[in-house]
C-alpha cells in the first residue's frame, strides 16, 4: 500500500488526445479541453481545481495537434508544472496507452491522478487520493450517480467501496447500478504492469475489469457538479449549469438601451447595440459585436463573432470569428463552425450544423450538415 506524505510531489495526467467526433464541427478547430465554459477554457477550470487540491505537476497526454492548440492558447497554468506526453503520429493510444507512455514522467513513487480532459467535475482530489491510500486498491475511480448510466462505465460496488464489476456502456436497463465512472481516478504505479506497451489500450475495457476481478478496484462517491461536454447539447447544458452556479458573482451589465435577462455572461470587449435582448442564458465571448434589436438566449457565442441587426439566436453555439448577417434566424440546436459567414436574411433550420469557414447565402429549410 502506498501513502502520500507532506512534501511528496502530487502528479496528475490529463487525457486530452481524443478526436471529439461528437462535437464536430466545433472540434475541427479546437480540442475539447479548450472549449470555453462560461468564457473560460475547460482546461483552465481543471487546472484551477487541481492546483487548489494540492497537485504540483500535470502531464498532458495529447496528440501533436492538441499540444499545438494548447501552446497557442496558453491557458494559465495556476502554478502547476505542465509537461506534454504525445501519442505517436497516427497511433492514438486510447485511454490507458497514454498512461503507460507517460510512465517515466509519472514515476513509481506515489499514486497519481488521471482525469479526462473533457469533464467538468467538482471532485475533491485530496479526498480521492486519501481514500485510495486507505485501501489496497490499485485504482480508485471517482463515481457519480446518473439516472441513465448506459452511455458510461458502470460500477457494481460491494463491501463499502470495492468495485466487484466494471462494465463499460452496458445495454439500457442492464446496468448493475447508477454509479458511473466520473472520468477521474487515482492509480497506483503497479497499474503500469496492467497496460501493454505500444498500442491503443482502453482503461475502461481492458484494465478496470481485470482489477475488479482481482478485487483491486475501488470507488469514491463524489459530490457536487459533474458534467461531460462530449455532445453539443451536453456542452450547452454544462455552460448553463455553470452559469447558474456562478451568476451571483458576475457583474450585471448595465445599459438602458439593451434588455438583459439574467443569467448572462458577457466577456471583455463585447459591444451590444440598442434594442437588443440578451439572455436568459446568453454566454458571449470576448470582443463579440452585437447589432441592434438582436435576440440571443440559451446560446454560447465564441469570441470575435459579429452579429448583424435584427438577428435571432436561440439554443445555438456560434463558433469563433463567425460573421452572422442582418435579420438572420438560427434555429435551436444549430452549430455554426468557426469563421462561418451567414449572409443577411438567411434562416437556418433547427439542428443544422455548418463546418468552419463555409458561407451560407440561402435558407436551409431542413436539418442539414453543411461541409
Ligand atoms: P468522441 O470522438 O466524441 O467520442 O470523443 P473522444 O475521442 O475525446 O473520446 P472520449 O470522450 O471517450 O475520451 C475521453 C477522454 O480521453 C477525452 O478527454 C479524450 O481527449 C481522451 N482520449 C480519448 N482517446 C485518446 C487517445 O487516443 N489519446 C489520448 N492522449 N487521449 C485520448
Amino acid at each position: 500500500m502506498y501513502s502520500i506524505t507532506k512534501g511528496d510531489t502530487v502528479k496528475a495526467l490529463i487525457l486530452a488526445g481524443g478526436f471529439a467526433t461528437r462535437l464536430r464541427p466545433l472540434s475541427c478547430t479546437r480540442p475539447k479541453t479548450l472549449f470555453p465554459l462560461v468564457n473560460k477554457p475547460l482546461l483552465q477550470w481543471i487546472f484551477e481545481r487541481l492546483a487548489d487540491n494540492g497537485v504540483d505537476e500535470v502531464v498532458m497526454a495529447v496528440n501533436a495537434l492538441t499540444q499545438f492548440y494548447i501552446r497557442q492558447q496558453k491557458p494559465p497554468k495556476c502554478g502547476l508544472k505542465v509537461r506534454f506526453s504525445i501519442d505517436p503520429p497516427k497511433m492514438p493510444l486510447g485511454t490507458a496507452g497514454p498512461i503507460k507512455k507517460a510512465e517515466k514522467l509519472l514515476g513509481h513513487n506515489e499514486p497519481f491522478i488521471v482525469l479526462n480532459g473533457d469533464i467538468f467535475a467538482d471532485i475533491n482530489y485530496k479526498k480521492l487520493l486519501r481514500t485510495h491510500t486507505e485501501t489496497n486498491a490499485l485504482a480508485t475511480i471517482a463515481l457519480c450517480t446518473l439516472e441513465d448510466p448506459s452511455a458510461f462505465g458502470v460500477a457494481d460496488v460491494c463491501n463499502g467501496n470495492q468495485i466487484k464489476q466494471f462494465i463499460e456502456k452496458p445495454p439500457k436497463n442492464e446496468a448493475p447500478s447508477n454509479l458511473i465512472n466520473a472520468g477521474a481516478y487515482v492509480l497506483s504505479p503497479k497499474v503500469f504492469e496492467y497496460i501493454p506497451e505500444g498500442r491503443a489500450v482502453s482503461i475502461e475495457r481492458e484494465v478496470f475489469p481485470k482489477l475488479a476481478a482481482e478485487s483491486r478496484l475501488s470507488g469514491f462517491r463524489m459530490e457536487g457538479l459533474w458534467m461531460d461536454i462530449g455532445k453539443p447539447q451536453e456542452y450547452l447544458d454544462a455552460n448553463k449549469t455553470i452559469l447558474d452556479s456562478i451568476s451571483s458573482k458576475l457583474k450585471k451589465p448595465k445599459s438602458k438601451k439593451i434588455n438583459i435577462s439574467l443569467p448572462v455572461a458577457i466577456d471583455k470587449g463585447v459591444t451590444i447595440a440598442e434594442g437588443s435582448t440578451i439572455g436568459p442564458y446568453a454566454i458571449i465571448g470576448k470582443n463579440v459585436k452585437v447589432g441592434k434589436n438582436v435576440q440571443i438566449c440559451d446560446s454560447v457565442v465564441f469570441p470575435d463573432v459579429e452579429i448583424g441587426d435584427d438577428t435571432t439566436i436561440s439554443g445555438v453555439i456560434v463558433g469563433e470569428g463567425a460573421r452572422i448577417g442582418k435579420n438572420v434566424k438560427l434555429g435551436k440546436g444549430c452549430i455554426i463552425g468557426d469563421l462561418v459567414k451567414v449572409k443577411d436574411n438567411v434562416g437556418i433550420h433547427e439542428s443544422s450544423s455548418v463546418c468552419p469557414a463555409k458561407e451560407i447565402s440561402e435558407n436551409i429549410l431542413k436539418p442539414k450538415v453543411v461541409c
